[in-house]
């Protein structure tokens, strides 16, 4: 039995791509079923989802479930956490949320533990998950942020279609067999082909051109780093089902050599460094740590750091995130000989949220 996390954890949005991988790593952590609730929408009130060797049902969101938990991860759509989030605080659950509706609400903490864990020591009662490129972009130039000043980073990132929810996976598939078979193949969930296609992120673009994806990922990270760092990211979708790549370019304020580079990321937490084949979204599919190759120095200007990254956006960008969000939260709660502390004035109390 795992007690390293809450006592009742509800998956909200357990049917989905991110849901259906929080409940594998709650399994993988050993929580028992009765421990765990599974919500999503009334569509699929009635069914059940896998849990460990057996099924959970999935239950109705009704203002009374939420008095059965402690923590609620949240794997839904922004629209439905804003709805869900107020009624679930009030009942004094905690709401981890892996949407981007409370991203950037400066009430709201938004946590990459290997970053910035300390937010969590005053226990808010919500906390945002970021971005999955964004989870990946950080915890990947963490260790090289930490010794190495970084004055500008190029992103270019290569997304796979489980990025925008089951229903995208069953596109690929569809597609590819579609295309294999010379049919025609209408996109339903992207704008277009994604079988044996690649095409810039599908989200809507700002007044600069920048894809929501892209804008997300500059501010989350102006939010999460201490201090700001210029970022340009490219975010293109490619036909890998699961598992996001990077191609990154980080300049840095002084020359730094490979080994250096490779010493910081061997010795940091979350991250895997290669050297001896080159990641793939493949490898990194349902893996925990972040895969780092391809460290080169611009020969042209020993202040240019490259690398490569492949990480499965679905743990490390979302899933397992939250998980470790909820394992400290859990690490810091109170205890007897340590009563309750009052909430600092950056986590928003459960009824100033409660009623947004
Ligand atoms: N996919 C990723 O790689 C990733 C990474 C980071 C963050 N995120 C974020 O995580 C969230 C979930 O993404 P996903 O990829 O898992 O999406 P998904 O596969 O489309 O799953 C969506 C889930 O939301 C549930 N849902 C929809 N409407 C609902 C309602 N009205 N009430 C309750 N539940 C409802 C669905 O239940 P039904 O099955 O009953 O419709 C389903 O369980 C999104 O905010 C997404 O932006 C996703």
């Amino acid at each position: 039995m795992s007690d390293s996390l809450p006592h009742r954890i509800a998956i909200v949005g357990a049917t989905g791509a991110v849901g259906l991988e929080a409940l594998a790593i709650l399994a993988e952590r050993a929580v028992s079923a009765d421990r765990i609730g599974a919500f999503a929408s009334p569509r699929s009130v009635g069914t059940t989802v896998p849990y460990a060797d057996g099924h959970v049902p999935i239950q109705q969101i009704t203002p009374d479930a939420w008095h059965a938990f402690d923590t609620a991860i949240f794997c839904v759509d922004a629209q439905t956490s804003r709805r869900l989030a107020p009624p679930a605080l009030r009942a004094g659950v905690t709401v981890i949320d892996n949407s981007s509706a409370f991203r950037l609400d400066p009430r709201v903490p938004l946590v990459v533990p290997e970053i910035n864990a300390e937010l969590l020591d005053d226990r808010p009662t919500l906390v945002a998950n970021p971005n999955c490129s964004t989870i990946l972009l950080l915890t990947a130039l963490e260790p090289i942020r930490r010794s190495f000043s970084i004055e500008r980073i190029t992103l270019s990132t290569y997304q796979a279609v489980s990025g925008a929810g089951l229903e995208a996976i069953a596109e690929l598939r569809d597609q590819t067999r579609a295309a294999l078979d010379a049919k025609p193949r209408a996109p339903r969930v992207f704008p277009h082909p994604c079988a044996f296609n690649v095409f810039p992120h599908e989200s809507p673009r700002d007044e600069h051109g920048y894809t929501q994806e892209e804008r997300k990922i500059i501010d989350e990270s102006a939010k999460i780093w201490p201090a700001e760092i210029p970022i340009s990211p490219t975010c293109v979708r490619v036909p890998v089902e699961r598992a996001h790549s990077q191609a990154i370019v980080a300049d840095l304020a002084e020359p730094i050599t490979r080994e250096q580079a490779e010493h910081a990321l061997r010795i940091a937490p979350a991250v895997r460094l290669m050297t001896d084949s080159d990641p793939t979204p493949l490898q990194a599919t349902g893996k925990d740590d972040i895969l780092i190759g391809r460290v080169r120095i611009d020969p042209t200007d020993p202040r240019r750091l490259l690398l490569w990254v492949c990480a499965d956006q679905l743990r490390k960008g979302a899933a397992l995130n939250a998980i470790q969000i909820a394992e400290h939260l859990h690490r810091n709660r109170p205890t007897a000989a340590q009563p309750d502390r009052p909430a600092m004035p950056r986590n928003p109390s459960p009824h100033s949220l409660a009623s947004t």
